[in-house]
């Protein structure tokens, strides 16, 4: 998935707003876990939220080593691991989880998203809560559109094209990638599929999955945000 690019991911980002996003989940976060301390980012990607967020304790998953590899580097002191968001145990629980800028969108089927749904719920502390930024909706995906991105630094440049199309409710985002290291130049290409869904089709995988969810449109990037937490459960009738 991330094989080519991963290496590559903070250059091609490089004008994303992660310091604006952390500062506005930070508020989140003391809005909604005031208390929080534990962070587990799912999904963690190269650890760039994590790296913002130095006050909180910090633990980080994600399927591609190279990501893990870059998020332990930034965060020497978090906990960081290889693992599949659809099926986790990292035997502890954490007052805050995210999963961030559309990853939960990888997961493509029903089954896939309410397992990474409970194991999400396994590893939340009690008041803790989960915030999870989802991908367009069925109707806010343009076909056939492509967009250039690049980045560099002082032995590295990157271009990325990315194209859009899409196969039913999937999302295909083919990138295609212009390395040069020195003047060594390669090309290679990633294909990326997620899936679009609905905000009421989302709704019903959170109750389904135990969790009572409220979307904030604008509260922290255009996609949304959902923060979830578990149902309380009802007091035992005597
Ligand atoms: C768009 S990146 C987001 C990374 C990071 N959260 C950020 O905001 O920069 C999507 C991430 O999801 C990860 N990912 C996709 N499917 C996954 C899965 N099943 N389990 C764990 N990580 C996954 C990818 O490796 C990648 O790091």
């Amino acid at each position: 998935m991330f094989s080519v690019s991963a290496e590559y991911y903070d250059l091609v980002y490089g004008n994303k707003d992660y310091q604006g996003e952390t500062d506005r989940l930070r508020g989140l976060f003391r809005r909604f876990v005031p208390e929080g301390r534990t962070i587990l980012d799912i999904a963690c990607g190269t650890g760039e939220h994590l790296r913002l967020l130095p006050e909180y304790q910090v633990a980080g998953i994600d399927l591609e080593p190279t990501f893990v590899r870059i998020a332990n580097e930034k965060r020497p002191d978090g906990n960081f691991q290889i693992a599949d968001m659809q099926q986790f145990d990292l035997g502890t629980k954490f007052d805050i989880l995210i999963c961030l800028f559309s990853a939960i969108a990888y997961l493509l089927t029903p089954e896939a998203i309410l397992s990474a749904l409970g194991c999400f719920k396994a590893h939340l502390a009690a008041g803790g809560a989960i915030f999870i930024e989802p991908f367009f909706e069925r109707k806010e995906w343009h076909t056939g559109r492509a967009h250039i991105t690049s980045g560099e630094d002082d032995h590295r440049k990157v271009c990325r094209l990315m194209t859009s199309d899409r196969e039913g409710d999937v999302s295909i985002l083919i990138g295609h990638y212009l390395i040069a290291e020195g003047i060594d130049v390669r090309y290679a290409v990633e294909r990326h599929e997620l899936l679009l869904l609905d905000r009421d089709q989302w709704q019903d995988f959170f109750r389904e999955a135990g969790l009572s969810a409220k979307y904030l449109p604008e509260a922290f990037s255009s996609r949304g945000l959902y923060v979830a937490r578990p149902f309380p459960t009802a007091p035992a009738s005597s």
